[in-house]
């Protein structure tokens, strides 16, 4: 094979059969100024990037794209950037997670429908980096991420605070009368103080460590913060790298395969990461046709400790735990107790184990050890019973030990609107002991799935000091969030799922441990009471919002559009010119 047609640009690019139609493909991108050698068969590199000054967690990745942009050059590639969906999680209603699936889409027909040889995926904001991994998985080219890295941590009145974190802590303060709203409005640029994604371990660190875990980045990819300048070496290191993966055609499957989402599922548990990486994972699966389960997370993540001391469930950030060791330190922990599958594939063509075995750690309470973890079974657990028979899901590491295993009066909420209208209502039936019930917030019923399941305590249990309940939903909760809450109740409420059977006093009983989460009714009340619900479904008959609530799966099968799931590959079957 002659260079000229070795790779798949070529096709637009070098085609000796299409000569008009060679002509068009090159003719109008020499507009941009590129010379014509840059069109002589060599890999074009596709740099897919999520800009945008509405996804601020996302804005400085235009610089970023130009470290990529060198590194493609150096290893004699031709880089071309191309924006996508970026789906915000700070800015975008009703929820950032109802486009994730949509801006897949986008990335997916981006990268098949143009001259892309390799691609690399600039992700950061939460719903980035699963949309982009999507896609790309859906096409299957060789593909590397590179993430945009956390901000500085952020500093108020003399205390570290974390993203999202301290907006809980702040908001429960403002509730109970602690703050006042100057002070809580100061807070704001004195916690978002740099350019980057939550520097809490909430779900875009969680993501950006998945992708270094599942062996779609460099090393360090998560931690380094996102204003420091190894964050665009790294970019520049993923350019050059991606031409070679592209020559050596490395595609995403060669990578990605049931092994290293298993390992992905344990460096979770060991971050103490968010519970929107079950939903993302069982989606990034899907579209690689892998069989990821709820019951791999129970069996990968079954005494994983919690070693990283970040908040919401430990005490640093981000900042902190790059300069700790970041992520190959936790994977070397994982490596040492024999834990992870050792021979799992990364980008850069060397394997997990090769890449982390000389880790060094820096600060023993940032990463703990498995002698002295933050939380010794900190893995995501699930629950199972007669109100999730599809499964539930909690973070252990971000809960309270005492309200593990638990038995309270539900408080109902048939929707976030009724929850709002009623949770600081003197005269609301509720104690410390109560277990608060929210429906029709999941895939189908919110539409998108909101991030409302860390419901805020009433007003009159906060300032009495209570500081966690149970919280009980079909819907997620923020990956910065914490508190004993149980999520992802499949089925959910609005397509009838038992959780819809639920009423205000009935006793429910949970036990993590065991896995377990029932209502104490008989199976012939759960049945004639979901015979007779209503759910509360929104009003939407038209656009994106009508085919999504159409077609999105339920929670524990990630959400995705039923006709997304698996791959289509990157061959384009006509062409117009
Ligand atoms: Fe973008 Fe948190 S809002 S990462």
């Amino acid at each position: 094979m002659t260079k000229k047609n070795k790779f798949r640009s070529s096709n637009w690019y070098n085609s000796k059969d299409h000569k008009r139609d060679t002509f068009v493909h090159r003719g109008w991108m020499r507009n941009q100024g590129h010379p014509n050698h840059l069109f002589d068969g060599r890999p074009v590199i596709g740099i897919c990037n999520t800009w945008s000054e509405l996804t601020p967690c996302n804005g400085h990745f235009r610089e970023i794209a130009e470290s990529v942009k060198k590194g493609v050059y150096e290893a004699g590639g031709f880089p071309l950037e191309f924006p996508v969906f970026s789906a915000s999680e700070s800015n975008l209603r009703p929820t950032a997670m109802l486009f994730r699936n949509l801006a897949s889409m986008d990335v997916e027909e981006a990268i098949r429908g143009n001259p892309i040889d390799g691609v690399v995926l600039l992700m950061g904001c939460d719903k980035t980096t699963p949309s982009l991994l999507m896609g790309a998985a859906s096409v299957d080219l060789p593909t590397i991420g590179v993430s945009g890295g956390p901000m500085l941590n952020g500093h108020h009145r003399g205390e570290t605070i974390g993203s999202g974190t301290g907006v809980w802590r702040l908001d429960a303060d403002l509730s109970a009368g602690k703050i006042t709203e100057d002070d809580f409005i100061e807070a704001e640029i004195s916690m978002s103080r740099s350019k980057g994604n939550c520097m809490t371990m909430g779900t875009a660190s969680t993501m950006g460590s998945m992708v270094e875990a599942l062996g779609m980045s460099l090393p360090h990819n998560a931690a380094i913060p996102a204003v420091d300048a190894r964050r665009y070496s790294l970019a520049y290191m993923s350019g050059k790298r991606i031409v070679d993966m592209v020559k050596e055609n490395l595609i995403m499957s060669k990578i990605v395969n049931k092994k290293s989402f298993e390992n992905a599922i344990k460096v979770n548990g060991a971050i103490g990461g968010s519970t929107n990486a079950v939903i993302h994972l069982a989606a990034i699966a899907g579209r690689l046709e892998i069989d990821l389960k709820l019951s791999d997370w129970e069996k990968c993540g079954k005494d994983i400790p919690t070693l990283v001391n970040l908040q919401p469930s430990g005490k640093y950030l981000m900042e902190d735990f790059y300069y700790a060791g970041g992520v190959p330190v936790v994977i070397k922990r994982l490596i040492e107790k024999n834990l992870l599958n050792n021979d799992s594939l990364t980008a850069n063509g060397k394997t997990i184990f090769e890449n982390n075995k000389n880790a060094k750690c820096w600060n023993d309470d940032v990463i703990k050890n498995f002698e002295k973890p933050l939380v010794n079974d900190g893995g995501i657990k699930i629950l199972r019973g007669n109100i999730a028979p599809d499964g539930a899901i909690i973070k252990p590491s971000a809960a309270t030990p005492e309200l593990m295993k638990h038995k309270g009066k539900a408080v109902v909420f048939e929707s976030v609107e009724e929850f709002h209208e009623k949770i600081d209502d003197p005269n609301l039936d509720v104690d410390q002991n109560s277990i608060l019930v929210l429906k029709n917030c999941g895939p189908k019923g919110y539409p998108g799935m909101a991030e409302v399941g860390n419901m805020r305590l009433p007003q009159k249990l906060l300032k009495r000091g209570i500081k966690d309940m149970i919280r009980i939903s079909d819907a997620r909760m923020s990956g910065t969030a914490y508190g004993t809450v149980i999520l992802h109740t499949a089925p959910e409420a609005a397509i009838k799922g038992p959780l819809a059977a639920v009423q205000n006093n009935d006793m429910i009983e949970i036990d993590v441990e065991r896995g377990t989460m029932n209502v104490l009714l008989d199976d012939s009340i759960i049945k004639s009471r979901l015979k007779n619900y209503e759910p509360i479904l929104p009003e939407i008959k038209s656009g994106y919002q009508k085919m999504y609530i159409d077609h999105v799966t339920q929670a524990d099968t990630g959400a995705d559009l039923d006709f997304l799931v698996g791959k289509r590959g990157s061959e384009v079957k006509r062409h117009s010119h």
